[in-house]
């Protein structure tokens, strides 16, 4: 892979643990039943008298491509970095897959088609890619989007409204409440990605913070299970204001609409509904 297009090894290719145990995480890092219905409403929308729809996803996100084999008929390309991935993913499926096609690539040069596709999905997908490289995933969008296209995405990024969280705090709560899914998928997300202004999200720090404090049971059952979830030295494009992330996505893309996610991520995520801007001068 040429360096100027090699992905770092932090943000590539943790996903192999994390697929062996996406299914101990609930809503937020899946997208929840509320945020399909948003996905599917965006989809509708741009696929509205297309007579053979064509989507991508980017990733290999289960209940997206659930979604989209109950729809039946609509041609579905799944790309992500890791064949693997989208195996794991597959069988967390509750529907047959339906007319899929499988790419192993990167999104920042994938070879896809221009011009091509009603609706390119993402699910957290900019957060996976270094900020250096932001542009170049939503140049590769832009471009292989048809005419009417959008991109359908759910991104979590610092928002105005966003409430940091004290790490201590967040240790002291959560040392009182025993771990279930639902506790897990909040306390690990929220101290990962809510307790800081850094601009990354780094799992190093989240796992430095937890061992201060595993004299205390249900902390220490948490730490047990996050180190079986997530390795160490993983970073996530996850920890700067919307402001600075949004110059590059606006730079190619409108703001059609958007809606809230209702997860633990509610008040720093949405749907977005992405319109292609027209630009000229693209490479
Ligand atoms: C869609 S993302 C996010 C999933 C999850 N919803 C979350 O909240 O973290 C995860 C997937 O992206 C893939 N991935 C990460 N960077 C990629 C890249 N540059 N090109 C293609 N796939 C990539 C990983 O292999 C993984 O399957």
């Amino acid at each position: 892979m040429a360096p100027s297009t090699a992905v770092p090894e932090t943000y590539g290719t943790p996903w192999k643990k994390i697929a062996a145990n996406w299914a101990k995480l609930g809503d937020g890092n899946h997208p929840s039943p509320h945020d399909l219905a948003i996905y599917k409403k965006y989809m509708d929308q741009a696929i509205a008298n297309v007579a053979e729809p064509r989507v991508v996803v980017f990733g290999a996100t289960p209940e997206l491509r659930d979604m989209l084999a109950r729809e039946r008929g609509i041609a579905v390309t799944v790309l992500d970095l890791n064949l693997e991935m989208i195996r794991a993913m597959t069988e967390l499926m509750t529907e047959a897959p339906d007319r899929e096609t499988w790419i192993e690539g990167n999104w920042l040069e994938a070879r896809l088609p221009s011009n091509t596709y009603q609706v390119v999905f993402g699910d957290q997908i900019r957060g996976n890619v270094p900020f250096a490289r932001q542009e170049d995933l939503y140049r590769t969008i832009h471009r292989i989007l048809a005419p009417g296209g959008a991109h359908v995405t759910r991104d979590t990024s610092h928002l105005p409204e966003t409430r940091i969280h004290d790490p201590e705090e967040l240790i002291a709560k959560f040392a009182a409440v025993p771990s279930t899914k639902e506790t897990l998928t909040e306390f690990m997300n929220t101290l990962l990605f809510l307790t800081h202004r850094n601009p990354e999200s780094t799992t190093d720090r989240m796992f430095s913070l937890l061992e201060r404090h595993l004299d205390q049971p249900f902390i220490r059952s948490y730490y047990e299970q996050i180190t079986e979830i997530l390795p160490r030295g993983q970073s996530w494009n996850i920890g700067r204001s919307w402001d600075e992330v949004s110059r590059s996505l606006l730079r190619y893309f409108e703001i059609a609409d958007k809606e809230q996610d209702d997860t633990v991520f509610a008040d720093t995520t949405y749907v977005y509904n992405l319109k292609p801007r027209a630009i000229s001068n693209l490479s």
